[in-house]
C-alpha cells in the first residue's frame, strides 16, 4: 500500500497521476492524437482511464490501449518505487482492446498480478491474446470479492457495449467504475465533469452515445436499472473522458442516458442529403427553411459531414428528411453510407420524408431510401415523396418549404401526444 510519505514523493511531481478519492488514483493515459475510433471521428482524442485502489492488495481497475501501455506502466512504477511486485490484482470490466490490450505488456513485466474477471470476459480476451500463462481469478457477476482489506462487486451489463461488458462497484466509497457507459472521447488532464466546459462535455458525450451505444438502447436501460439498484453511488468513473462526483451531475448523466437510450424525440429535424448539381441541395435548404420557422433544423450534406456528426444529430431528432440525386439506379454513395450507418445504429421513433431529383427514373429514390433506411428502422413518412425531374423550379422549391412546414407540424403534434 502507498504510504503517506511515498504519496508525498510523487505529489510534487505527479507523473500525470490524479487522486480521485481517498485511496483511489487515476493512472490512465490520454490518447491526445487519436482522430478516429472504429470509424467514429474523435476531434479531441480520448483517454483510457485506469484506476488504482490502494487496498492492502493494490488493485488496478481496467487497462489501457497497448500502444500507450509504457506510459501507464511508468505511471504505476512511480507509485511503487520498489517495483510492480507490490501490485496484486487487475480487474477487467470489458475485453475491447482499448481497455484490455495493455495487460499484455503489464503481465510480461509482472506475471504475478492476478487478473480478476468473469468467465465470459476471459473467453473473449483469450481470443485476442495468449492468456494460457496468466494468473486468473474467475468471479461470478454480482458476487462480492475481496482485494485484501477491501471488497468489490463486478456486475455484468451485457451489450453495454459487448456481451461480456461489466461495471465494478466499490461499496466502501460508493464508487462505480462504469467502463464504456457514461464515457466521452475527450483527452484531458481533468478528471471530472465539473472541471470542464459543460457544452464540450455534452457534445462529446452525445456523439459517444450515438456512435458507440445507440444500437444498445435496451441493454443501456438495463444497466441504468442495475445502477439504480446499488446502495448509493457517490462517484461515477468511466473508462473514457471525465467522471462525475456531484449528485446533480450523476443525476444529469443518468437522465441524458435514459433519454438517449429511449431515443426520446426533441423538437428537431435532421435534413440529410447528397447532391450532384445543386437541385437536391436547394430542395433540402427549402425544406429546412419551411421547417425552421417552427422547430430546430440541422441541414447535413452527406458528402461534407462526417457520419459521426450525422449519427449524433439523428439521435434526438424527431424526424429525418432524406434526399438525394439519382446515380444510375441508386442514391449517391455518401448518402448510401449514411443510410447504412443509421440503419446499423438502429435509429428509432422517427418521422420521415424523402425528396430529391432524377433524370429518367422517378421510382429509384423512394425505393432505395425506403429499403435502405425507412423500412428497416420503421421511419413513419408524414408526406408523400417529392421527386423532381433534373432540377427544381421556383414552384417546386415553394412546395419544399410547405413540406418542411408539414414535417415540423407533425413533429409538434407527435411531441404533444407524448406529453
Ligand atoms: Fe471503450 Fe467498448 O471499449
Amino acid at each position: 500500500m502507498l504510504s503517506s510519505t511515498s504519496f508525498h514523493r510523487f505529489s510534487s511531481i505527479t507523473h500525470g497521476i490524479s487522486k480521485v478519492a481517498n485511496e483511489v488514483l487515476w493512472i490512465g493515459v490520454n490518447d491526445w492524437d487519436l482522430r478516429e475510433f472504429h470509424s467514429m471521428e474523435t476531434p479531441i482524442g480520448t483517454s483510457y482511464n485506469s484506476y488504482l485502489i490502494q487496498s492492502s492488495q493494490p488493485t488496478i481497475i481496467d487497462a489501457v490501449k497497448y500502444t500507450l501501455a509504457d506510459e501507464w506502466i511508468s505511471r504505476l512504477s512511480s507509485v511503487y518505487p520498489n517495483g510492480l511486485k507490490e501490485i496484486k490484482n487487475i480487474v477487467l470490466n470489458h475485453a475491447e482492446p482499448d481497455h484490455s490490450s495493455g495487460i499484455v505488456k503489464l503481465l510480461e513485466k509482472a506475471p504475478h498480478i492476478k487478473l480478476i474477471l468473469t468467465q465470459k470476459n476471459l473467453d473473449t480476451i483469450s481470443r485476442f491474446y495468449n492468456s494460457s500463462k496468466w494468473n486468473v481469478q474467475i468471479i461470478q457477476g454480482g458476487t462480492p470479492f475481496e482485494i485484501g482489506n477491501k471488497t468489490l462487486i463486478l456486475a455484468e451489463v451485457p451489450m453495454a457495449h459487448w456481451p461480456e461488458s461489466g461495471v465494478t462497484y466499490f461499496p466502501e466509497k460508493k464508487i462505480l467504475f462504469s467502463n464504456d457507459a457514461f464515457g466521452q472521447h475527450i483527452a484531458t488532464t481533468k478528471r471530472f465533469y465539473d472541471e470542464i466546459d459543460p457544452s464540450l462535455y455534452y457534445t462529446e458525450a452525445k456523439s459517444y452515445y450515438a456512435n458507440i451505444l445507440m444500437k444498445h438502447g435496451k441493454p443501456v436501460l438495463n444497466a441504468i436499472k442495475k445502477v439504480a439498484g446499488l446502495p448509493g453511488v457517490d462517484m461515477v468513473l468511466p473508462s473514457h473522458g471525465v467522471g462525475f462526483r456531484r449528485p446533480e451531475d450523476i443525476g444529469k448523466i443518468i437522465k441524458l442516458y435514459t433519454n438517449w437510450a429511449n431515443q426520446t424525440p426533441e423538437k428537431k429535424i435532421s435534413v440529410i442529403y447528397d447532391c450532384n448539381w445543386f437541385g437536391t441541395e436547394r430542395m433540402a435548404h427549402a425544406i429546412a427553411n419551411g421547417a425552421g420557422k417552427l422547430v430546430e433544423v440541422n441541414c447535413l450534406h452527406a458528402r461534407r459531414t462526417h457520419i459521426t456528426h450525422i449519427a449524433a444529430d439523428a439521435l434526438d431528432s424527431a424526424a429525418l428528411a432524406v434526399g438525394s440525386s439519382v446515380l444510375h439506379d441508386n442514391v449517391l454513395p455518401d448518402l448510401a453510407m449514411n443510410l447504412q450507418y443509421l440503419r446499423c445504429l438502429s435509429v428509432k421513433n422517427k418521422l420521415g420524408a424523402l425528396f430529391g431529383t432524377y433524370g429518367w427514373n422517378p421510382t429509384v429514390l423512394p425505393k432505395e431510401i425506403r429499403s435502405q433506411l425507412f423500412l428497416p428502422t420503421k421511419v413513419k413518412e408524414v408526406v408523400e415523396p417529392f421527386i423532381v425531374k433534373w432540377s427544381p423550379s421556383e414552384a417546386d422549391l415553394q412546395k419544399c418549404e410547405e413540406i418542411g412546414k408539414t414535417i415540423a407540424e407533425s413533429v409538434i403534434e407527435l411531441l404533444q401526444q407524448q406529453k
